[in-house]
């Protein structure tokens, strides 16, 4: 799991009080060591490989420059991710245009600098072609495919690759999409994408998916086609808590779901079945978003690079077999999610049902994750005391719904907190900051800032005032 260690008190403390309470914080070392294994795995396994950074996992200034400075392309899904991309230096064609409901401004951008345009629908192919016409020249185009049966590997929210979302076309109907593909004169199709979900902890979910890709390529060539990419988005999970953690927590929730649990032992929140929903429950099989892996950050590209992909043929195997197409890969999570904290203030600990009850200064609108699925962050007091004894608590936010838990699972803490300690969550550097953060009952939007190796600070985004939530 591998909590950072770099939270020092006092200079914790000098930065909150600087940047305000609660702090995101993230540590770029991190991130550029992630960023190079997944880089070793590549060169070892599939050198032909383009690591885009998803800038959707934290979309900001200092992150798209962070994955510049590492010579990483780019997974856009906006006219403005886009641009910041470019304006930070990344090449046109190291941007992967992905989105399903692409504006005009973000066609225009994308056709007239060439980037590569991951193509989701009919309307927008036509409106690409039209759009190469103004500009004079053409659209290196990416299919995007769904419609396999890959749910249940991750929140169903978050599950892009099955029949029931909104991205990409349908699988079984390639072979309709390649012949009206050909009707359009601007349009070079160079290659074929998917995306499983987020946080994706099954290699089997990889591997499943890979097997279609690679036989759709096989298919795209038979249509004199030239496949240039295989785009197989991103998801490289993050362990939110150790092996022997994740089975404990799975026994007991069992136990607390089949009701031989005493409510003061509940591991989760008001009884949610988290991935034991349904007859999962009966078939004690969790299904969906899961919080640890065997495979995580590039260990999952390592694994998909080497497994079967028919009888004594790998993946890599068949990529070179296929003419060795680009591998774009686009990691958000694997890359950054490590290498964020967010610290707030506990503003008072109760008792629920026998449980502890830890109340922050933020709500689940800094920490987003907990509004899609009750996540499971790594947390602790800090400074560690001698005199700590573990306890476990949930964790609350402080906005005015009973559902704003930062926490619905359980979380172990090194002792039980008393108004104005310090928390820290670990691993929030994707998602947690941004992806809802909003000015939810009158609260500011928090402070993102970057400490360096040598401890200098970058500040990525402002915390707000009063005056930026209430202009007059
Ligand atoms: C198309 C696409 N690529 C990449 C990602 C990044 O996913 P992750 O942060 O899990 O690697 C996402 C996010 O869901 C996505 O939608």
């Amino acid at each position: 799991m591998d909590k950072l260690n770099e939270i020092d008190y006092d200079a914790v403390k000098s930065l909150a009080s600087k940047y305000g309470l609660p702090l995101h914080i993230v540590f770029p070392e991190r991130f550029i060591s992630n960023t190079t294994a997944f880089k070793q795995i590549a060169n070892q396994h599939y050198s032909n490989t383009l690591i885009c950074f998803a800038a959707k996992s934290n979309p900001c200034r200092g992150a798209i420059r962070l994955a510049a400075s590492q010579r990483l392309g780019l997974d856009a899904v906006s006219e403005y991710e886009m641009q910041a991309g470019l304006d930070e230096g990344i090449p046109p064609e190291k941007i992967v245009c992905n989105g399903n409901a692409k504006t005009d401004r973000y066609i225009d951008l994308a056709v007239s600098s060439g980037a590569l345009i991951v193509i989701d629908n009919r309307t927008e192919m036509e409106l690409l072609n039209k759009a190469a016409l103004k500009y004079n020249c053409k659209v290196n185009g990416i299919l995007r495919f769904a419609g396999m049966p890959l749910e249940g590997l991750t929140a169903a929210d978050q599950s892009t690759a099955s029949a029931w979302t909104k991205f990409g076309f349908s699988i079984n109907k390639a072979e309709n999409v390649f012949n009206y593909t050909s009707e359009m004169s601007e349009i070079e199709i160079v290659g074929i994408s998917a995306h499983i979900g987020t946080q994706i902890c099954d290699a089997d979910g990889y591997d499943r998916m890979m097997s279609y890709l690679l036989n759709l390529a096989d298919k795209i060539k038979s249509h004199g086609m030239t496949l240039k990419y295989i785009d197989i988005g991103g998801g490289y999970p993050v362990s939110y808590c150790t092996e022997d953690e994740w089975k404990l927590f799975k026994d007991k929730l069992i136990k607390q779901l089949q009701g031989n649990l005493p409510h003061d032992q509940w591991v989760s929140w008001d009884n949610n079945p988290m991935g034991f929903r349904g007859e999962y429950l009966d078939k004690k099989e969790w299904h969906g978003k899961a919080y640890w892996s065997e495979f995580p950050g590039a260990l999952m590209l390592k694994q998909l690079l080497e497994a079967e992909y028919s009888q004594g043929v790998t993946v890599k195997d068949k990529l070179k077999q296929l003419g060795s197409p680009t591998l774009i890969v686009e990691p958000g999570r694997a890359l950054l999610g490590t290498a964020g904290v967010t610290i707030a203030e506990v503003m008072g600990v109760k008792q629920v049902l026998g449980n502890h009850v830890v109340m922050l200064d933020m709500g689940i609108v800094n920490h987003g994750h907990a509004l899609i699925t009750p996540d499971m962050h790594p947390m602790s007091i800090i400074p560690d005391r001698n005199t700590d004894s573990p306890v476990e608590a949930f964790v609350a936010g402080r906005l005015c719904f009973t559902g704003d838990m930062i926490s619905k699972v359980k979380v172990k803490l090194n002792r039980l907190p008393e108004r104005g300690e310090l928390m820290v969550v670990h691993h929030t550097g994707t998602y947690s900051a941004d992806h809802f953060a909003s000015n939810s009952c009158g609260f500011p939007r928090p402070a993102k800032i970057a400490v360096n190796k040598d401890g200098s600070v970058d500040v990525w985004r402002k915390g707000e005032t009063y005056g930026d939530v209430f202009p007059e």
